[in-house]
């Protein structure tokens, strides 16, 4: 059998690019050589895309020949400035970009218009799963349990700061969670416990986006749930994250070396079900493809569960939540990434096996 070209697609302009890098090495480092031809496209801090050379570390590919994808049905190449092919025949693209540009169903466009398979959500579900403010309302409608929500617009704070922070008080109680509606990291998230500090909270996270999402706080523990699958769509064991700091912040996600990833979650059976269960209403519910990870908010007295977030693409180093849940639930890294890249081409054949004309049935 010949081997599968696969691009892997890493970097990108969010603040999430360093964490890409690690996660495109390890993957890079566990896809079998023998089955795969790895083609290591390093994506900028500008969004200039680079053919990095088939060595380790990838980010020196970051200096590498400029190349695109030119949104062209079926050429499946990368092409240099001067529009010459610098890679053709790529069977599959594995993008591991996080943030903007990378997870939020825009690169996915591009594959979908250059008629390339990729591993993951579509556009629709990358998109939905990075809003978290249009992600709850589909969340609620559900059935599943979200934490009370409201949302405030740039154009509304701006004219009424006074308004908009009497409504958030008069519909939630303190402590609130303000997030900007389409980042990740914990950039621009504070939890806000007295009046005095809503407007400046407020005013802070929406340098970030033109949309927040402002929800009631709890004393929660963070537990996530790996997905993997298409239609039939399989949950991990559940993982904890405990971190010694008020919540689990940019620091405590980068910087903080105490913050420890439990894997399974101390958690009793019955919560177990619980959690596998919702994540994967929760997956469908936001139109998941492949692969997301699924975080709960579990309150700390009641063990009550609250679906905090799917992630279109979950971290992805060897010793990142997402691989970590299903090494433990028996499905080993390089083993993962393969069953990834036969979901992608499963989805794409069934996808492009769709008419695309009409014709009487
Ligand atoms: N409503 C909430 N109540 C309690 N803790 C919260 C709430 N919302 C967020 N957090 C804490 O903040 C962290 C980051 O929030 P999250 O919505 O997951 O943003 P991000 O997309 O940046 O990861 C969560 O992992 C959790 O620790
Ligand atoms: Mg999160």
């Amino acid at each position: 059998m010949s081997k599968l070209r696969v691009g892997l697609l890493f970097g990108g302009r969010s603040v999430e690019h360093e964490v890409s890098v690690a996660s495109a090495s390890s993957i890079f480092r566990a896809l079998d050589p023998s089955r795969y031809d790895v083609v290591l496209v390093a994506i900028d801090q500008d969004g200039r895309w680079h053919l990095a050379p088939p060595a380790l570390p990838p980010a020196a590919g970051m200096q590498g020949q400029e190349v695109g994808l030119p949104a062209v049905p079926g050429e499946r190449a990368l092409v240099s400035a001067s529009g010459e092919a610098a890679v053709s025949g790529l069977d599959v693209v594995f993008p591991i970009v996080h943030g903007r540009g990378g997870e939020d169903g825009s690169l996915q466009g591009l594959l979908e218009l250059a008629e390339v398979p990729y591993v993951g959500s579509g556009v629709l579900g990358s998109s939905v799963q990075m809003d978290k403010e249009v992600s709850k309302r589909l969340l609620a409608e559900a059935g599943l349990p979200v934490l009370p929500f409201l949302c405030v617009r740039h154009a509304e704070l701006a004219r009424d700061p006074g308004g908009c922070a009497r409504r958030v008080l008069d519909a939630l109680s303190l402590p609130v969670f303000v997030k900007p509606a389409n980042l990740g990291s914990s950039v621009g998230i504070h939890r806000v416990a007295s009046e005095a500090e809503l407007l400046p909270a407020l005013r802070d996270a929406i340098r970030y986006d033109t949309k927040l999402l402002v929800e009631r706080g709890i004393a929660a523990r963070d537990i996530e749930v790996a997905l993997l699958g298409n239609d039939d769509v399989e949950a991990s064991i559940p993982g904890e994250i405990r971190t010694n700091r008020d919540f689990y912040d940019y620091e405590a996600k980068y910087v903080d070396e105490a913050t420890e990833l439990l894997v399974p979650a101390p958690v009793s059976e019955e919560l177990v079900q619980e959690l596998r269960e919702a994540a994967i209403v929760a997956f469908r519910a936001l139109e998941g493809r492949g692969l997301g990870r699924v975080d709960f908010l579990v309150d700390r007295k009641s063990d009550a569960i609250f679906v905090n977030e799917v992630n279109s693409l979950p971290g992805f180093t060897d010793v990142s939540m997402y691989p970590r849940l299903w090494e433990a639930s028996g499905l080993p890294y390089p083993a993962l990434l393969d069953r990834l890249i036969e979901l992608a081409l499963e989805s794409h054949r069934t996808r492009s096996a769709l008419e695309t004309q009409y014709r009487k049935g």
